[in-house]
């Protein structure tokens, strides 16, 4: 009857064994390259589908109360177990016998409180136990006994109350045993002998509330590297009972950071005259006094930790003896304010001559009241902190770092000290130096350039955030090897000063130029600065100097900058871009444009930045992204910020965006989130990575046939305009190219082959004008001219003869009057036969008279004659006033005697 069941009823027994399946067996624990991460998944069972094969299992931050060795076995390869952060409160043997090659497990953060002699007996492999904050308060008998190869276990944070983790000799291999909070009183010989075997490079004690330390108690472990007691109340007497009981043993490493020594005498550390003492931590202790010679007995001591403590005041015997010391901080270890002893010094002069080895000096955020002689003998020295360490040194004069004179000094650090001038020859003693610190000051004054006197080694300066700096062209003349130059918000002033002030810095990789409010500055600012790498300009004031309407011109400040990789913009005001204002970074990997007002970037502003790999231009006004400006830059880009534009989401502004975001692998962050469109309205708040690009590429094919129809529109209509109004010239040119290709050689004769000088075409009515004037010209010429009524029989005009009479011409003049134009054999015949010459022989032989103004259309209408098939010198006015009348007959004289050729 199953098919009469409801159909819901039916799946849900069907699939009810598969849900059961599901949540046994499926879990979420991340596996990649044998290790599997299990960890925060309130997991109460082992996942039991894990590859076989992982070599790491993490199973920490879950509820797992026990760890049953059946369910590992087929983790064999196991070498790593985690099993933190749950609430575990038993272990069994057979844990160890499931997973062979165990070598790190980790059982910190549990219920834990019985270990027994079995537990740990099969974990013979095991390199580290972490044990860490469980509830052990006893060990009995010997645990660890088999663990024959640990290097490590921390039993830190459990409630012990003894070192004693055996009775018998054991854990020869170890060399860190943390005891850190539990409740260890005292350090016992017999509760240490069990590490009678061992090298310990750490025992670490720290806050527990030890207050005895019985005889022999560290010479009972083999040997002991390092100790830590940290946050134990020890005071002086037990810390002076305690260097006692070190004496004669390997010890190197000693913290004892807030053990409450608030003062040392030559007797504190006598019991470490003995030892190889080369570490000593004694910061955190409210150390007011030290006494004489209290380190005469650490003569290896190399580092040592005196910060944070209260230190009254350094006498010249106080760090007597420790004379391999290179590096000690003593970063605010003197008191802030002290009221006996205000008119002391708190360093007296030579305190530091002991410290022949010293190289490395922090003197951070302490309080002296102002320049002392006090570094004298520190011939070593190479780094020196000052940072907020004094509280009066106003001015740095000649004479303020005179006791550094003989030290080999690279870096100072002055930062944060309330400088506010540097006086001529300030640093002239250091003339090792390569890195000066003077950000952070108050410093306001004209840089001149003899501040930096005799810093003939120095690569950085920092400067940034001082009150003001007036620059001028000396201001770095003096230390031309600089290589890193920071300014930032310093009021900069005189930048556009010529030549720049920078001029010589010619190996400077690094200028920080930002936050001044720069706004006048010329092109000459970074020229010649070849090698800069990093130029920061970011919250200047820039924006004038690339407008298109900045008088003279955009300032291209970039110029030549052809090294440089990363270059900061933002927040300038720009609006415009010049196209070429990048062309010279072509090794630019990183742009900042952002927080500016640009809209529109001209194409190929970016055709250089092939191997951009970071560009930033958010906050601006971008709508469209064009492969045309953007293609170039896009190329090998991993970062890209364009958050925050009001993109317009239409084909043309932003399809190839969007197809390109796409298909690239780029990190853009936050693309569905700020990226969206402004426009058009129907698009307005979506994201851009939404916008639909497919419409877009249809129309691609149809742009391109719309443009070809288009054109060929275009050319149609400009050979019908163009026949239109040229088409005379077109088929009269037609008609001379034909003949010419055809054969009709220019018949260019001797003089002497043509019978008349020129043959006259004249209406009747004009027959005085030409009888006046022909002849005239005449006179001189040994050809004349064919006149009609003179050379022609009267009234017996034949055509034949005309012809003849043309073809015996050397040249054909029109006398044009309106009269020609009415007169019917001229328009037909006449002309007809004088065209066809002269397109036969050449266009050079016909002349033509103007008696009176003709306009050219009435010209071409009358006789399909035009001044445009004319050479200029064959077109003739005859003058209204007289006095022209000669420089007439010039022209016309010209005219005839010109040879029928076209050049
Ligand atoms: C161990 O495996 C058994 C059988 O596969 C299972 O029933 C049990 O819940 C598992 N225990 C733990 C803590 O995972
Ligand atoms: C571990 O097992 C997985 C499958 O369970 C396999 O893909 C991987 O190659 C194995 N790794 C090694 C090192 O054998
Ligand atoms: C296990 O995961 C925790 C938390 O994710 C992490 O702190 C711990 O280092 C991991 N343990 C190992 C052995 O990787
Ligand atoms: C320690 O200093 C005292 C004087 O303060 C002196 O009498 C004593 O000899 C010094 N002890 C050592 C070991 O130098
Ligand atoms: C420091 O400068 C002053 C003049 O300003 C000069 O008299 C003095 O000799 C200089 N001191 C040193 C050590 O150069
Ligand atoms: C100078 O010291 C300050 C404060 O410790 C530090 O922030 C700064 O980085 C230091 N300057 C240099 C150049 O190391
Ligand atoms: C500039 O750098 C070059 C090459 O590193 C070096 O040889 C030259 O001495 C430097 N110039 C100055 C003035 O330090
Ligand atoms: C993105 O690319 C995939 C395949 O590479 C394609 O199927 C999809 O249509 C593309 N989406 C857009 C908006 O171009």
């Amino acid at each position: 009857m199953s098919r009469s069941l409801p159909c819901h009823i039916y799946s849900f027994w069907v699939l009810l064994p598969f849900w059961i399946l599901y949540t046994t067996s499926t879990n979420k624990c991340t596996v990649r390259h044998e290790i599997a991460d299990c960890s925060h998944l309130k997991l109460t069972q082992i996942p039991d589908d894990l590859p076989a094969n992982i070599t790491v299992l993490n199973l920490t931050h879950n509820q797992l109360r026990r760890l049953p060795p059946a369910n590992f076995t087929i983790y064999s390869q196991l070498t790593t177990l985690d099993g933190g952060f749950n609430t575990i409160s038993k272990l069994e043997p057979e844990l160890c016998q499931s997973l062979p090659l165990l070598e790190i497990l980790n059982l910190q953060h549990n219920e834990l409180s019985q270990l027994s002699d079995k537990t740990f007996i099969f974990c013979m492999n095991l390199i580290e136990l972490h044990l860490m904050s469980n509830s052990i308060q006893k060990i009995q008998n010997n645990p660890f006994k088999n663990l024959k190869n640990l290097i490590k276990l921390d039993l830190s944070h459990n409630g012990l109350s003894s070192t004693k983790l055996g009775t018998q000799l054991q854990l020869e291999n170890l060399q860190e045993l943390l005891l850190a909070n539990n409740k260890i009183s005292a350090l016992k010989r017999e509760e240490l002998d069990f590490l009678g075997n061992s090298s310990l490079k750490r025992l670490e004690l720290s806050s527990n509330q030890i207050q005895e330390f019985s005889p022999g108690c560290f010479h009972a472990i083999g040997k002991l590297f390092g100790l830590s007691l940290n946050n134990v109340k020890l005071s002086p007497s037990l810390t002076e009972k305690l260097c006692l009981e070190l004496s004669n043993t390997s010890i190197e490493n000693l913290s004892l950071s807030n053990i409450q020594l608030y003062k040392t005498s030559n007797t504190t550390f006598f019991g470490l005259k003995q030892t190889n003492l080369s570490m000593l931590d004694l910061s955190h202790n409210s150390l007011s006094v030290i006494g004489n010679d209290s380190f005469a007995w650490l003569p290896h001591l190399k580092y040592f930790f005196l910060e944070y403590n209260n230190i009254e005041r350094l006498s010249s015997r106080s760090l007597y003896g420790l004379s391999n010391v290179k590096y000690l901080n003593l970063r605010r270890s003197f008191t802030k304010q002290s009221i006996s002893l205000a008119s002391l010094p708190k360093i007296e002069d030579f305190s530091f001559q002991w410290l022949k080895s010293l190289e490395y000096l922090n003197m951070e955020d302490n309080n002296f009241p102002g320049k002392r002689n006090t570094f004298t003998g520190l011939i070593k020295l190479k780094s020196l902190s000052l940072s907020n360490s004094f509280s009066s040194l106003r001015t740095l004069t000649n004479e303020t770092f005179i006791s550094l004179a003989d030290s080999p000094l690279l870096i100072l650090n002055l930062t944060k000290n309330k400088i506010s001038k540097i006086e001529s020859g300030a640093f002239s003693w250091l003339g090792h130096l390569k890195v000066l610190d003077l950000g952070l000051n108050e410093i306001g004054q004209e840089l001149t350039g003899q501040e930096w006197r005799g810093l003939k080694n120095i690569v950085e300066v920092y400067l940034s955030y001082n009150r003001y700096l007036e620059l001028t062209t000396d201001s770095f003349a003096l230390v031309p090897s600089l290589q890193q130059l920071m300014l930032r918000r310093v009021a900069l002033r005189n930048m556009d000063c010529s030549p720049s002030p920078f001029h010589p810095l010619f190996n400077l990789t690094i200028l920080d130029l930002s936050n001044n409010n720069i706004a006048n500055i010329n092109d000459e600012l970074l020229k010649g600065l070849e090698k800069l790498q990093i130029l920061d300009l970011q919250h200047n004031n820039l924006a004038r100097l690339w407008k298109h309407a900045n008088p003279g011109g955009p300032v291209q400040f970039l110029k030549g900058l052809s090294h440089l990789h990363i270059l900061n913009l933002e927040s300038n005001g720009f609006d415009e871009i010049p196209a070429d204002a990048f062309r010279d970074l072509s090794e630019l990997k990183s742009i900042d444009l952002g927080l500016n007002n640009l809209n529109i970037l001209p194409p190929s502003v970016f055709d250089n930045q092939v191997s951009l790999k970071s560009l930033s231009l958010q906050k601006n006004l971008i709508t469209s992204v064009k492969k045309t400006v953007f293609g170039p830059a896009f190329q090998k880009l991993s970062n890209l910020d364009m958050r925050f534009n009001p993109f317009d989401c239409t084909c043309e502004s932003i399809a190839w965006f969007v197809s390109w975001i796409n298909s690239t692998h780029t990190n853009i962050s936050e693309l569905s989130s700020h990226y969206l469109c402004n426009t058009p309205p129907q698009y307005h708040g979506l994201p851009v990575i939404l916008f639909d690009t497919s419409p877009c590429k249809d129309s691609a094919p149809f742009e391109l046939f719309f443009m070809i129809t288009a054109s060929m529109l275009l050319i149609f209509i400009f050979i019908i305009l163009l026949i239109h109004f040229e088409g005379w010239r077109i088929s009269f040119y037609w008609n001379v190219s034909v003949h010419r290709v055809l054969g009709f050689k220019e018949i260019d004769k001797q003089p002497e082959q043509f019978e008349y000088a020129a043959y006259i075409i004249h209406a009747y009515k004009d027959r005085d004008w030409v009888w006046e004037h022909a002849p005239m010209e005449e006179k001189d010429e040994t050809l004349r001219f064919c006149l009609e009524e003179r050379d022609f029989e009267a009234g017996a005009l034949e055509l034949e003869a005309i012809v003849n009479s043309i073809k015996r011409s050397r040249k054909i003049i029109f006398v044009i009057t309106q009269h020609l134009l009415k007169d019917p054999l001229c328009k037909r015949f006449k002309v007809h036969h004088a065209v066809q010459q002269a397109i036969e022989q050449n266009l050079d032989s016909i002349i033509l008279i103007f008696l009176e103004e003709i306009p050219d259309y009435k010209l071409n209408h009358a006789l399909c004659l035009r001044r445009g098939m004319f050479k200029s010198h064959c077109i003739l006015n005859w003058p209204v006033q007289k006095e022209r009348i000669n420089a007439f007959h010039h022209k016309l004289q010209v005219a005839l005697g010109s040879r029928n050729s076209v050049h």
